[in-house]
């Protein structure tokens, strides 16, 4: 064959294509095939091509009104006399091809449709690494493995802004957030996409600040502030009735007893508060220090409340004497001024932790609540007696 004769079979070639419709669908959905726009045609037949090897699905005679539909394509065929359209229903991977459908056996006015049959798309699951502020957060658009699609992103019903790109890495299905904070809150979904469906996973994203045993010690601190707070109120009945003598002995060591309870909880509280700040937030000296001296206290303000409890250990009396009492005040407003100073200045870090999200409050009602209720009955136990 000449030269030309190549050419005007590749025209005819390109010709034929761009006669032919393209059609994608999707498994188990349906599709119609149209055949030529002719009009009063006596016979219409309908080819599934695959491999260039024809195979028959239906044939139909105008005048007798008959249709025979090939057994391969029984129960799934819907034909149109009127124009001799037909829908191809329950489609499956495997009808992938070309149909050809020819009229009165005219080839040269037969009407090609490429049919692709792609698998449904999977529903998409987005999960989040972490939700943490200023931490790296990878959003996770999960699919099976092999789906084919384009994945995009939104937020907030919005698509992510370009200008979002040096904070957001775009990786196949996976966003990345380098630093969370407060304005990366809000609703993302990713959106798949085959161009024939899309399907859409949402994940409300919810940044914190505080992370759980952060949100604990942010309760242990507000426990410990109520605590000291009435050893500051009983502390300070304990020092305007000095030098008074209307109260027995007995009532005064046992209001020193309970102030001291009271500071040597408080001190846990504040010292377990303030290990786990230093986890979350690194080591200070001014933390490692405020350590130290809760430990102190600790062991000085129990062994005090033990030597004054009645049934003391014969080697603590000496504790008893005047000038041991001086000390012991003095140790007790000590404490009492760190713990109230440090309890109010971790409240505040743990508040500022928190600002950097915009997840809810710890709710610190019960924090306040419980140490104040289990600290009356020793309160309603020490007045009556007091009298
Ligand atoms: C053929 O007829 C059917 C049913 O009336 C219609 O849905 C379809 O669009 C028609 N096809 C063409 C090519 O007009
Ligand atoms: C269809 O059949 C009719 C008569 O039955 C005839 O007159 C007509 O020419 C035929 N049409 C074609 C396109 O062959
Ligand atoms: C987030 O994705 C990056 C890149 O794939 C990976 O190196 C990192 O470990 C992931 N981080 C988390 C918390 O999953
Ligand atoms: C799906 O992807 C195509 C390109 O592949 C795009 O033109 C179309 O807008 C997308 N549709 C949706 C709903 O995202
Ligand atoms: C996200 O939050 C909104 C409003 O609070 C709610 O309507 C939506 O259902 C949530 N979405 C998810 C995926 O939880």
């Amino acid at each position: 064959m000449s030269f030309a004769g190549y050419l005007l079979l590749l025209l005819k070639g390109s010709c034929l294509a761009a006669e032919m419709t393209l059609i994608l669908a999707e498994e188990g959905s349906s599709v119609m095939m149209h055949a030529p726009a002719i009009k009063n045609v006596n016979f219409t037949e309908w080819e599934y091509i695959r491999d260039s090897t024809p195979q028959f699905i239906l044939q139909y005679y105008a005048d007798s009104q008959l249709i025979t539909v090939y057994p391969a394509y029984k129960d799934r065929v819907v034909f149109y006399q009127n124009n001799g359209s037909f829908v191809l229903q329950k489609l499956r991977e495997t009808d992938s091809g070309i149909y050809k459908a020819t009229v009165d056996l005219m080839q040269d006015k037969a009407r090609k449709t490429s049919l692709r049959v792609i698998k449904p798309l999977p529903q998409p699951k987005l999960l989040s690494s972490s939700n943490l502020a200023g931490s790296l957060i990878n959003l996770t658009c999960m699919l099976p493995q092999g789906t084919v699609a384009d994945v995009s992103w939104k937020k907030d019903g919005h698509p992510l802004p370009p200008e979002k790109c040096c904070r957001l890495t775009w990786k196949t299905t996976m966003l990345q957030i380098r630093k969370a904070e407060k304005s990366d809150c809000g609703s993302y979904s990713c959106i798949i996409n085959n161009s024939v469906s899309w399907k859409e996973a949402a994940l409300n994203l919810t940044v914190t600040g505080l992370t759980p045993p952060a949100r604990a010690a942010q309760m242990m601190t507000a426990a410990a502030l109520v605590l000291a707070a009435i050893s500051a109120v009983l502390f300070v009945i304990r020092l305007c009735q000095l030098g008074k003598h209307k109260l027995g002995k007995e009532a005064w060591e046992w209001l020193m007893m309970t102030i001291l309870g009271l500071l040597c909880t408080s001190s846990l509280l504040l010292f377990a508060a303030s290990v786990i700040w230093m986890q979350e937030d690194g080591h200070s000296a001014a933390f490692i220090l405020l350590g130290l001296f809760l430990v102190a206290v600790i062991v000085a303000t129990a062994l005090t409340a033990v030597a004054m409890a009645p049934c003391r250990p014969a080697v603590l009396t000496h504790f008893r004497s005047k000038g041991w009492h001086r000390v012991i005040l003095c140790i007790t407003a000590t404490t009492l001024v760190v713990n109230l100073l440090f309890t109010s200045l971790l409240l505040r870090s743990f508040h500022q932790l928190h600002e950097r999200g915009c997840s809810e409050a710890v709710d610190l009602t019960i924090g306040f609540i419980i140490p104040a209720v289990a600290v009356l009955p020793i309160l309603l136990l020490l007045f009556p007696c007091c009298k």
